[in-house]
Order: structure tokens, then sequence, then C-alpha cells
């Protein structure tokens, strides 16, 4: 079986493509690399160029008849920046995403697997959420993926579409093999700033100390990124039967555990030596308190639960930044 994969040059995309060759789903990656990299498709089947691009999809599906199903990871997905140019992010992760559904069902491609984003709940007072919780993105970024998956799930119920969107958590950590990573050198997210500080010897400021959480500091649910990948290789087997007689459904991909900042550092600081410093600072604007799944429907529908912890996820993360630099050539 064949996978077109949407974004397979970037991030989770990359991985997935990883985790797909490796269980013998051979990927086709389509990416326009405005934020992937040339270098996670070396060796791969691969098509530069744009979702929106109907004679490129048209071409695509030409010289692969044999693709069953498309991952669909392509997107802008810097929250600042969509506040900041909401019309290029509505374009980009809607009106593209559109167009590319249409070169999918005309190709006769009904099967696929969305990256959508625990963004898209309501920013819960640090606590758990499932699948049927409160749908209220806080920002421009989080509502074009709430958009999209309704959009989708519409389509699906008056087309032979079939769409199963897959809601990340946070993910961390890299391809164990480190075929990939983080392209990203200064990633923004705690665990970068984390391995920055530690980096550069200089204190970790917890951005955020007074949250409704069990220590006040935020709180995330890390998934190993190479779980998530694990969990599309499920989903691409069990598509059909997870569906069912319905077109649409929504799935949470988390560990089911919260972590907050405190206890990441602690969790960082089992792993590296010396260890690093935290000091309490004021939150950042707009960062939610944050949340977890709840759920059991990745495990019940795909047979799914993630088998590497936040500490497998930080050793990773370290261990491709160790790399990156090797991988990425002449890079940024
Ligand atoms: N990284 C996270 O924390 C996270 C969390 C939840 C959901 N997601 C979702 O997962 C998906 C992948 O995220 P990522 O972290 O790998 O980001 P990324 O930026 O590394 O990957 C996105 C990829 O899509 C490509 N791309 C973007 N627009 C395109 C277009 N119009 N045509 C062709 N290629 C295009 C980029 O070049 C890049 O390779 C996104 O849809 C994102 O919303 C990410």
């Amino acid at each position: 079986m064949k996978v077109l994969i949407t974004g397979g040059a970037g991030y989770i995309g990359s991985t997935v493509a990883s985790a797909c060759l490796d269980a013998g789903i051979t990927p086709v990656i389509l990416d326009n690399l405005v934020t992937g990299r040339r270098e996670f498709t070396r060796d791969r089947e691969f098509y530069e160029g744009d979702i929106a691009d109907g004679a490129l999809l048209d071409k695509i599906f030409a010289e692969h008849p044999d693709i069953g199903a498309a991952v669909h990871c392509a997107a802008l997905i810097v929250v600042p920046d969509s506040v900041s140019d909401p019309v290029r992010y509505y374009q980009w992760n809607v009106a593209k995403s559109l167009e590319m559904l249409q070169h999918l069902i005309r190709n006769g491609c009904h099967r696929l697997l969305f990256s959508s984003s625990a963004a898209i709940y309501e920013a819960s007072e640090g606590g758990s959420v499932d699948e049927d919780s409160p749908i209220v993105p806080l920002s421009p970024y989080g509502r074009t993926k709430a958009v999209c998956e309704g959009m989708f799930a519409d389509i699906a119920a008056g087309t032979p579409l079939r769409v199963v969107s897959l809601r990340y958590f946070n993910p961390i950590g890299a391809d164990p093999a480190l075929r990939s990573g983080l392209q990203l050198r200064y990633p923004s997210h705690a665990l970068g700033k984390l391995i920055q500080a530690h980096q550069a010897g200089e204190p970790f400021q917890i951005t955020g100390t007074d949250y409704p959480t069990r220590d006040g500091s935020g709180i995330r649910d890390y998934v190993h990124v190479w779980d998530l990948a694990a969990a599309h290789v499920a989903a691409l087997r069990r598509f059909d039967a997870v569906l069912g007689e319905a077109t649409s459904a929504a799935i949470n991909l988390g560990t089911g555990t919260g972590t907050t900042v405190r206890e990441l550092v602690a969790a960082f600081n089992s792993v590296v030596a010396p260890p690093v410093t935290a000091v309490e600072a004021p939150r950042r604007p707009g960062d939610p308190a944050g949340a977890f799944t709840r759920s059991e429907r990745a495990r019940q529908l795909l047979g799914w639960e993630a088998a590497h912890s936040v500490a497998d996820g930080i050793r990773d993360s370290l261990r491709w930044t160790a790399v990156r630099d090797s991988v990425l050539s002449a890079s940024d």
C-alpha cells in the first residue's frame, strides 16, 4: 500500500513517513518546503509543490495509482503568526485544504487522516478533555484546525470521502533512529527552552506559576512523536473498521497523563547533568493553563497507547539536537 503524506518533509509528517516505511507502507510525500526540509525526503518518493496544485495532485495519482489513503499534515503552525497574519493562516490551512480535498476526491482517494490539534479545545482549567469537550480554540491557528475538521466532516457526509481527525497533544522527541526531528534550532515550547537553557548554562524560566494546576505551572500532555507516528500506521491499517458506518471521526492522541512545567523540569534534570536551575516568571500572554486527554478512544479504536515516557521524549530530543546540524546540511 502507498500513502500520500502532505507535509511529509516537516517534523511530524517525516516521522510518520519513517514509521510507514518501517511498517511496509510506501509514503509518497507532497511538500512545498515552506518549513519542511528536503533532507527529510532523501531516498523517498517526493513531489515538491503545493497541496492546492490540482495538476500536481493529478500527476501524483497518475504515477501512483495504488495510493490508498492520504495523511494531511501540511499546515502553517505558528500560533503568534496566526494572530498577526490571520488571512494567510486561513488561506493556507483552510482554503488550500479545501482545494486539496477536491483533488483527492477527483482522483478517487477517499481515506483521509487529518493532523488536528488539542489546540481546538476550550482552554480548560488545567484539566482533562475528551473528544466531546467543548471546541473553543484560543487562536486563529487553532480555529483553522477546528474549521478544517468541520469542513471535512461536512464533505465526508455528502461525498465518498471518509476522514479521521487525529488531535495531537504536545509532540516531543524525534525518530529514535534520528532520520528526522524538529527542524527548528530554537523551538519556543517549554522543552525547547529547557534545552537552550541547558546548553547556555542559564536558568530556565517557568512562565506562569499561578495557573489552577496541581503545582501552579502550566500543564501539557507530552506525547513522543514516534508514538504519534505509530498511531498513524494503526489508523491507516484500521481505517475502514475505525469508521464503520460513520463518515468521520475524531481521536485524541496523547498519553493521558498531564505533565506540569515543574514536573518537566524535574524529568529533564533526571536525564541531564549538570541540572538546569529553574526560576519563576510571569505568564506569557496567551499561554493557556493547558490540558491532557482522558479519552480511551485511541486505545479502543486504534489499539494504540503511548509507549514512551516524557523522559524518553526528552532523551530523544537531546539526541536529535546533538545531530541536527549534521543531518540538516547548510541549515540556518
Ligand atoms: N507540532 C505540534 O506541536 C503540533 C501539534 C498539534 C498538531 N500539529 C499539526 O501537525 C501537522 C504537522 O505539524 P509539524 O509540527 O510537523 O509542522 P511542520 O511545519 O514541521 O510541518 C508542516 C509541513 O507542511 C509543509 N506545508 C505547509 N503548507 C504547505 C502547502 N500549502 N503545500 C505543501 N506543503 C506545505 C511544510 O513545508 C512542512 O514540511 C500540522 O498540521 C499541525 O497543525 C502539530
